[in-house]
């Protein structure tokens, strides 16, 4: 089965399996959203049944909700648990200060308020994620739905001053009605091409009423854990500068998909 495995999935639970390491016993625990986090709350839903670890997850998504109770990982509201040891979660993209771009999946906003009240931040990805200059990815924006014609045209008015490559913006659909998230908003995706000076951008975002929320972590990420599919796994600390290579081993998944209730 493991053979079978996509090598950008071999990828993600590669990065996924290591970061899982850094979970110890007793620990509230953020769980991300997305593909690569789910490999995550696969394997940690894993080390709760069969080693029976004791954790509280806070998911950043119903959906990642959904998945860690089919998995018996206990889930608590950020209400219920107020603090976190520690957050797991995936990226579009990220540079060599680990600043990513997140929300691609449209949980941006959780996602940062959960790994804003976290101990520690720990980013999960492939290596097609890195990039020198954020940017090429859509950068989600969460706006308010009322008048978000016109929150739009403001970000519009604000991007021309802004040092950036492409200014074209478009609402997020699904099928053919504005994509919602799990707060009710909308999500405007800005098709940048290249950030040149993220902080900027973010607090001019931050500056517009009817914007929430908008996909640039900057300086929020502490590790990130870059999986391969060959098993070998980069651990970038930023904030003691190192960088280690290890190996994970890429042992059967069966059970892991197994434990997946669609
Ligand atoms: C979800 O809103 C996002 O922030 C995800 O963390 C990001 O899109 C990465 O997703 P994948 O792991 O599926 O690439």
């Amino acid at each position: 089965m493991t053979a079978d495995i996509p090598p950008i999935d071999r990828a993600k639970f590669v990065a996924a399996k290591h970061a899982v390491g850094y979970i110890e016993d007793g620990m509230r625990v953020g769980l991300g959203s997305g593909s690569t986090a789910a490999w995550m709350v696969r394997c940690l839903g894993g080390m709760v049944r069969e080693d029976g670890i004791n954790v509280t997850g806070v998911a950043t998504s119903t959906r990642t909700a959904k998945l860690a109770r089919q998995l018996g990982i206990p889930i608590r509201t950020l209400d219920e648990v107020q603090w976190l040891d520690l957050t797991i979660d995936g990226a579009d993209e990220y540079d060599a200060d680990l600043n990513l771009i997140k929300g691609g999946g449209g949980a941006l906003l959780r996602e940062k308020i959960v790994a804003t009240a976290s101990d520690q931040m720990v980013m999960i990805a492939d290596p097609a994620k890195h990039v020198d200059v954020l940017g090429g990815c859509p950068l989600p924006v969460e706006v308010i739905p009322f008048g978000w014609q016109t929150t739009q045209a403001l970000i519009e008015e604000m991007l021309a001053n802004q040092d950036v490559m492409g200014c074209s913006i478009s609402l997020r659909l699904n099928v053919n009605k504005p994509f919602c998230t799990d707060e009710g908003n909308y999500i405007l995706d800005l098709h940048l091409r290249r950030i040149g000076d993220p902080r900027q951008l973010s607090l001019e975002l931050n500056q517009i009423p009817g914007v929430v929320e908008h996909g640039l972590f900057l300086d929020m990420c502490d590790v990130g854990v870059i999986g391969s599919a060959d098993g070998t796994v980069k651990v970038r600390n930023i904030r003691n500068g190192t960088i280690e290579q290890e190996q994970v081993r890429i042992i059967d998944t069966d059970n892991l998909f197994l434990d997946i209730v669609n």
